[in-house]
């Protein structure tokens, strides 16, 4: 049992130091040894490239404590590879594969007081951060980078957990273009986001959908998370977008959905086409699986099923991804990787 007491079953999505977290530099053309520190805080040249030219990036992964009380990080190579594809995108430095996993292992295995107890519907959010730290003032990649790891107990991203809420479609801001890199996790698509998403919000939407930029015409994602819906004739439908990030999640539902039996369609998904669906989802690792009740477009107001009940499909997609996550039920997949205390 965790020794931290946390009312852990009341969690929200915020930064708690934990004991420790992870840092590896790039200095010199190679990657140095990982060490564990207590301390969050580092300095940073003020002419540092990640400050002035946006060469950031990071990812987010959780660990789960499963059912027979051990933990298991969620899919972490797939992060490892996103990472690596941002990194190129950017012209940074990719952190090696081994390197990038044994940080996130030892960011679970260090606070593994921190990771929440069975049964509370918490986990433990590890985040990988990559930035190009050597001083430049003509624009050009850094030749020196840190890879940091930090992590902490979390509950759902929205307030109600696996609960309808209601979006809304963001119009007035973009916030990634085509063949721009919306595609990979930078940290300045977080930045472009925030004006919409704050605006949304003020207005009533927890959440906002964002359509291609180019038209506004097709339905590209939720600021942080995937879109998926579910037609009236069961299929899975999730855009096919070059300005999508590619969500672990949504391809783990998709394999998921598959093995139920439903059929999973990746391709353009056309605004007028929302009134084809009888549920729709926001996905992602922060998100899980959101349901969406309704989605505003100016005075247009679309629904999907029951305003204070997830659809049935959504329902045994999160059980499922859930059970598999937290131990309950079978890894057919081998998605979950074993962490210890060592
Ligand atoms: N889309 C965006 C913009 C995100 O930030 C995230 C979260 O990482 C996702 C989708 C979901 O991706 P994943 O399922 O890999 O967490
Ligand atoms: C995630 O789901 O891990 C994300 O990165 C989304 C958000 C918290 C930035």
């Amino acid at each position: 049992m965790p020794q931290r007491q946390l009312d852990w079953s009341n969690l929200g999505f915020e930064y708690i130091r934990t004991d420790a977290c992870l840092r590896a530099d790039f200095t010199n053309g190679k990657w140095g040894e990982l060490a564990a520190c207590a301390d969050p805080m580092f300095s940073i040249h003020a002419a540092a490239v990640c400050l002035h030219y946006g060469q950031a990036c990071f990812e987010g992964l959780k660990a789960f404590r499963r059912k027979d009380g051990s933990a298991a990080l969620f899919r972490p190579h797939e992060n490892a590879k996103r990472m690596a594809d941002t990194a190129r995108r950017v012209m940074m430095e990719p952190p090696p594969l081994e390197l990038f996993i044994d940080a996130v292992k030892k960011t679970v295995a260090l606070n593994m007081d921190w990771v929440p107890p069975y049964g509370t519907g918490a986990s433990f959010y590890v985040r990988p951060l990559l930035i190009g730290t050597s001083p430049r003032v003509g624009v050009g990649p850094a030749s020196e980078y840190s890879l940091f790891s930090l992590g902490m107990p979390v509950g759902p991203y929205y307030k109600n957990g696996f609960f309808p809420v209601k979006a809304c479609i963001q119009e007035l801001y973009d916030r990634a273009a085509p063949l721009g890199v919306g595609n990979v996790k930078v940290a300045g698509n977080y930045a472009a986001g925030m004006y919409g998403d704050f605006e949304g919000k003020h207005k009533g939407y927890p959440i906002c959908l964002y359509l291609d930029s180019a038209c506004h015409r097709y339905i590209d994602e939720f600021g942080t998370s995937n879109f998926f819906g579910i037609t009236k004739d069961d299929r899975y439908v999730t855009p096919d977008s070059g300005s999508i990030l590619p969500s672990i999640t949504n391809r783990s539902l998709q394999t998921i959905a598959e093995s139920m039996g439903l059929k999973v369609e990746r391709r353009k998904i056309d605004i007028e086409e929302l009134p084809d669906f009888k549920e729709i989802g926001a996905c992602g690792t922060a998100a899980v699986i959101t349901p969406v009740y309704s989605v505003t477009r100016g005075d247009k107001v679309y629904t999907f099923g029951k305003e204070n009940e997830a659809g049935e499909t959504l329902t045994r997609l999160f059980k499922e991804i859930q059970g598999i996550q937290y131990g309950e039920l079978e890894d057919k997949y081998g998605w979950m990787l074993p962490v210890g205390k060592d």
